[in-house]
């Protein structure tokens, strides 16, 4: 099974659980903005996440997600961080679903910064999809 994890992270929140599920993966976790980051070869799953700034996401990620290749993904699993608000969530499932990409409905959420059960909860959650 092929699994991809991206993510954007401005302070090292949504990074830190990017790396739990890509550990859990046995695969790199690469940022959107990283050389490489593009989807070239069909990904059975793509873990994908990001935090809310002032109500939306960070530019990088928009961008990243309208120039995502929809055939080269089976699968996409969203997860973020945020102070508040899980509208980052919907955001980045909205934009995953424009490019025609199924995507899972549950998500995986931490408050701000993951203390280490929560990491060891987004690597539990990420092995659902495996
Ligand atoms: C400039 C800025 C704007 C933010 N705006 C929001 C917001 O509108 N709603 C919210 O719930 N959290 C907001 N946050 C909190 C971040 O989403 C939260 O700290 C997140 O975990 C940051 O993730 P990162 O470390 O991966 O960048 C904001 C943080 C910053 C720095």
């Amino acid at each position: 099974m092929s699994i991809a994890v991206r993510y954007y992270s401005r302070s090292g929140n949504t990074k830190a659980v990017a790396e739990a599920i890509a550990d859990a993966a046995g695969v790199a976790a690469v940022s959107v903005d990283q050389d490489g980051a593009s989807i070239t070869e069909t990904a059975d799953v793509l873990f994908i996440g990001g935090a809310l700034y002032a109500y939306g996401i960070d530019s990088h990620l928009k961008e990243y997600l309208k120039g995502l290749d929809g055939s080269k993904v089976k699968k996409a699993v969203v997860f973020s961080t945020s102070w508040i608000s899980k509208h980052s969530i919907d955001l980045i499932k909205k934009g995953l679903k424009e490019k025609g990409i199924d995507v899972e409905d549950e998500a995986f959420y931490v408050k701000s910064k993951p203390d280490e059960a929560q990491l060891k909860a987004a690597a539990d959650f990420a092995r659902k999809y495996m």
